[in-house]
């Protein structure tokens, strides 16, 4: 495996993502992590991460030297770079006369092994605004640039290497070929991380950790939960018990389709709990999306622990933590860099005083789907779209009533069974339908109709960070939009959502 030291770069998460496509194990700790809870077993490599500091800079985050007397080899990205060269001369980095942003050009000086099977002039992506003016003798110059002379180097004797330029972004024509020299040949790593053998590592470490106790797991119809449910179940069988709330906010047939899959299909055991009324009640009257957040959180951890009464003696919370919740970036304000651990149950391990079991916690979100595709989860659910937590509850704008919220699932299920028939719906990433809390005049036969609008919305995106409108057809709408109107009585009006993240969110609320 390799041991990614994080020195606060925005791209950190990039290079665990690369190595990750490459089948390696990795880790992202802190740069100032205790290296004794890191070293075993012991890392295959080590890569020291960019960071916004200047190693000249006073409390510049620092080298641990320890792990240059690992006899582990070593790649230093930018900042990590630098701090190499400034460990052996002090002073031997300083503030470049041009600050290098953008593209540049690498030009190979010796392609033996870090830049193994990389064309002699390829474009790299730099982002830095020190440079290294002199390089310690130790290390000698395998790739330059224009602007900088220093942009590949290694040690002359030990496995150290480093790079100016980021390797881990994707406008770098070659960067995956850079982490594969460093990963394959010079670390000697063999690549063989797959969904396969990380499901046979968990499988063996929850039998071992949870022993003969029992565990209990929140299944929210989401892929997350699910594959966490399903790789427990296997390890521990029926020392599992699944809770499954039906909150009043599902999509029309959610409850039932979801409890099937998860009984049918994955023969997890788990019992459906219908609170609908509960969380409509506690709605009745909040229009404020922010309270009404925290009402359905809350009312979900009550319910859930009402739940959990009956069975008593669970030791252990399963929760679908991803590798995003996880990792916080270093934080420079003080000595105590964190790592956030991220509640999908907010509370309610404290008050239950039970210990976590975080399965999926060093995955990204499409490690999970594969690893949910590799234990045999149908497709088809493993591809849905993402669905909140609160659900249709910041769908209906402003007070969701039951009235409102029964309009929203008859829309929200036309158009979702619309894009799946005419095979749009893999194509966007969410997509959903909102209702306005405004009413419009109509017409409708001869009558003047005075009714609700609703707002369909759909987008593409990679990580929901970011999204565009999706470009649906406009004979598509066109159909969603009939249909909608003819089928629903209550909705005279339908509009569709034509802005992009930023400025606007995906949801509404
Ligand atoms: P926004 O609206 O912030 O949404 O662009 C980005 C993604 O997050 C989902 N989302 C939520 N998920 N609880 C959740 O579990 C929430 O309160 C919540 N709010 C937004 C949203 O559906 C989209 O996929």
């Amino acid at each position: 495996w390799i041991l990614i030291l994080d020195y606060g770069s925005q791209l950190t998460q990039l290079i665990a993502r690369r190595l990750r496509e490459l089948h390696i194990y990795c880790e992202i700790h802190p740069f100032n992590v205790n290296l004794e809870d890191v070293n075993t077993p012991e890392p295959g490599g080590i890569i020291l991460s960019g960071g916004p500091k200047s190693v000249n800079d006073e409390g510049a985050p620092h080298l641990q030297k320890e792990i240059l007397d690992w006899d582990v080899p070593i790649l230093g990205i930018c900042y990590g770079l630098q701090l190499l060269a400034h460990n052996e001369i002090p002073g031997s980095v300083e503030q470049a006369e041009k600050r290098e942003y953008g593209r540049a050009n690498l030009l190979i000086d010796n392609a033996e092994d870090l830049l193994k099977a990389i064309p002699n002039e390829s474009v790299v992506w730099m982002s830095h605004g020190d440079h290294i003016h002199a390089l310690p003798p130790s290390y000698e110059i395998i790739g330059h640039t224009t602007n900088a002379k220093v942009a590949a180097v290694r040690h002359k004797e030990n496995q150290i290497y480093g790079v100016q330029f980021h390797p881990e972004v994707a406008h770098t024509d070659h960067g995956k070929q850079i982490l594969q020299n460093f990963a394959y040949d010079i670390c000697d790593l063999k690549g063989d991380w797959t969904s396969e053998s990380f499901i046979e590592e968990q499988i063996a470490s929850i039998r071992e950790k949870v022993g003969d106790d029992k565990v209990l797991c929140a299944l929210s119809g989401g892929v997350d939960s699910t594959v966490v449910a399903t790789l427990i179940h296997k390890a521990i069988g029926d020392q599992l018990q699944c809770v499954f709330v039906d909150n009043g906010l599902l999509r029309k047939n959610e409850f039932d389709s979801v409890m099937d899959l998860y009984t049918r299909d994955l023969h997890l055991p788990v019992r459906g709990v219908d609170a609908s009324e509960l969380f409509l009640e506690r709605l009745e009257g909040v229009s404020d999306p922010e309270k009404k957040r925290k009402i359905i959180g809350n009312t979900f951890i009550d319910v859930f622990d009402d739940e959990i009464k009956h069975d008593g003696d669970f030791k252990y919370l399963a929760q679908g933590t991803l590798y995003p919740d996880v990792i916080e970036s270093v934080s420079f304000k003080g000595p105590s860099a964190t790592i956030k651990s991220h509640h999908n149950v907010g509370g309610l391990p404290e008050k239950m005083k039970l210990d976590l079991i975080e399965p999926v916690r060093e995955l990204f979100k499409d490690e999970v789907r594969e690893v949910g595709r590799a234990l045999g989860i149908p497709a088809h659910f493993i591809g849905r779209h993402p669905f909140p937590g609160p659900g249709l509850g910041i769908r209906v704008l402003g007070e969701p009533t039951k009235e409102r919220l029964d309009l929203l699932r008859e829309a929200d299920y036309i158009f979702v069974e619309e894009l799946k028939k005419q095979d749009l719906y893999d194509e966007v990433w969410q997509a959903l339908a909102v209702l306005l809390p405004v009413q419009s005049v109509g017409v409708m036969g001869d009558e003047r109709t005075y009714e609700f609008t609703i707002a369909l919305r759909a987008v593409t995106s990679r990580d929901g960070m970011t999204a565009d409108w999706a470009h649906l057809p406009y004979e598509f709408l066109a159909h969603v939009s009939n249909r909608i109107i003819n089928e629903i009585q209550g909705i005279n009006r339908v509009v569709y959502d034509v802005s992009s993240k930023p400025p606007a969110t995906i949801e509404w609320e």
